[in-house]
């Protein structure tokens, strides 16, 4: 094999933080090479660098041992080089056709030719078998689809090193598996595949080498076969990691009860049809499914920002259909949203004050004439801060400067403070590295010991396998198929995420 890429000595500051650190980094030609790291580490930096985006403040990059400087990603791309970004930049009214060849339209005479466009759309499509309907609308097909038309304008534009930033955080297993067989077809054309992921069974699946890195820098770079699961994870975070080891309690009574819940949408169509579920004491409900198949409104609906539109819900003893947010909350219900840090936070606040908003009136902090009691507040922040382990300079410190993975503990711990009975989480560790799993995982079990009922929505099945007693698949609005966490088969519920019951 031989070398493609060469980065040499390469630095990106923003500001005071070095995003890269003189980083060294070799890739080969026809290599699956996977780069990992904590929340920070500067994955993401360090490719957009390589694909233009972002300029280098030092160091050098070569392309097959040529010196190449990109001012932009359009430099990347003439030199076969395309990235797949988390959020994908698709235009929703463009069918996938149009979509892949936007920008790069074949013409006939001055118009577009859109039978030329057509055929040569879908002969790529063949080529790596991938099943999509080049004439749907990109705003209509599923996620993991969408994915394949970024891949199809990567290969529309002739890119032969392919750079994907967490492409499985959003795909289901059998999406993801159909992923890495196109990752293999890469291979056999000799494509080069470099691959950002936080899910190691991924990373060990996949790669022949694998770079780490730490704190801006690259630790090292090994060869796959060589390390385990376990080696990966204790490189990443710098010590051992213990993996999620389901616990057994006692179940008690109901919490958390609903019966044909039906919940409108934005487009006031039902998003969620007839529910019927209910979540007890000690035990932990995973509901697993592919994003926009009716979660986001359930979880709405039962936080009470959302309105039920007909059905009932039963919490802790009560009729709750019409209950307000805060009756809620009085009666024991935390509710920690998938983006918590948008939702969560005022970023320009102190850790402090963060880690008490919306306690303000609780009786702890509230001293004489109800002013809040700044010893109590500061007391309760410092210890939060050490229980937590709340990575920052200060209590005092903004919160918005803190890592993705320590502003998450702060809505964590300001959440799980109060008296909680049911707890309602969402994709608790999307895109979240190994420490911060570890720890998520951690504190959604201890809600159980201490007899909270959990509910919890994730698209990761591995997640959810490892944490609940039950699982419920929804799709499409309905439970589809659920089952006891000792009869689960993953490739049943995998199938039950797509729509097929089995
Ligand atoms: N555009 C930016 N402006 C300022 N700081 C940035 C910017 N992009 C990244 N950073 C900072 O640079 C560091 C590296 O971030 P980067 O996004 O590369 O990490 P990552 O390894 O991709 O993390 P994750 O796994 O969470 O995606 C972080 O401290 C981040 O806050
Ligand atoms: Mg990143």
């Amino acid at each position: 094999m031989s070398e493609i890429i060469r980065l040499e000595s390469i630095t990106k500051k923003f500001g005071k933080v070095i995003a890269v650190n003189n980083v060294n980094l070799s890739i080969e030609n026809g290599e699956i090479h996977s780069i990992i790291g904590e929340n920070g580490a500067g994955k993401t930096t360090l490719m957009r660098l390589l694909y233009g985006m972002y300029k280098l403040d030092s160091g050098s990059m070569f392309l097959r041992n040529e010196s190449v400087r990109f001012s932009s990603p359009k430099d990347a791309i003439e030199n076969k080089i395309g990235m797949v970004h988390q959020n994908f930049m698709l235009i929703d009214d463009f069918t996938v056709y149009e979509n892949v060849v936007l920008g790069l339209e074949p013409r006939k005479f001055l118009s577009f030719d859109r039978t030329l466009a057509r055929e040569k759309v879908r002969k790529l499509a063949e080529e790596y078998e991938m099943e999509v309907d080049i004439d749907w609308l990109v705003g209509k097909i599923s996620v993991g689809l969408q994915q394949k038309v970024e891949i199809l304008k990567l290969l529309y534009r002739n890119s032969n090193i392919l750079i994907f930033d967490e492409p499985t955080a959003v795909l289901t297993p059998q999406e993801s598996d159909a992923l890495f067989q196109i990752f293999q077809k890469f291979k056999d054309s000799e494509k080069t595949v470099i691959f950002i992921s936080h899910k190691l069974k991924e990373v060990k699946k996949v790669s022949d080498r694998v770079s780490i890195m730490r704190n801006g820098n690259l630790l090292k770079t090994f060869i796959n076969k060589n390390l385990s699961e376990e080696q990966l994870a204790e490189m990443i975070a710098g010590r051992k990691i213990s993996k999620t080891i389901p616990i057994r309690t006692k179940i008690g009574k109901a919490i958390l009860k609903t019966e044909n819940l039906t919940i409108l949408g934005n487009k006031r169509i039902p998003k969620v049809k007839k529910m019927s579920f209910e979540v007890k004491s000690g035990e932990i409900v995973g509901i697993a499914g592919v994003v926009g198949n009716g979660q986001s409104e359930l979880e709405e609906a039962i936080s009470g920002m959302r309105k039920i539109s007909s059905g009932k819900m039963i919490f802790n003893g009560k009729d709750a259909t019409r209950m307000s947010v805060r009756e809620r909350r009085e009666l024991g219900m935390v509710y920690i949203p998938e983006d918590r840090i948008r939702t969560g936070l005022a970023p320009l606040a102190s850790i402090r004050d963060n880690l008490v908003m919306g306690h303000q009136n609780e009786k702890f902090f509230l001293g004489s004439l109800e002013f809040i009691k700044r010893s109590s507040v500061r007391a309760f922040a410092e210890e939060s801060v050490k229980s937590y382990e709340i990575v920052c300079k200060s209590i005092e410190e903004q919160v918005g400067t803190l890592s993705g993975g320590n502003m998450q503990k702060v809505v964590i711990a300001r959440e799980f403070s109060q008296n909680v009975s049911f707890l309602m989480i969402s994709q608790p560790t999307r895109g979240v590295d190994v420490r911060g799993i570890e720890f998520i995982h951690k504190k959604i079990l201890d809600m159980k010991k201490s007899g909270g009922a959990v509910l919890l929505i994730s698209a990761d099945l591995d997640e959810i396998l490892a944490l609940s007693d039950r699982i419920l698949v929804m799709y499409e609005g309905q439970i589809i198929y659920s089952t006891s966490i000792q009869d689960a088969v993953s490739k049943k519920i995998g199938l039950a995420m797509l729509g097929i019951r089995s």
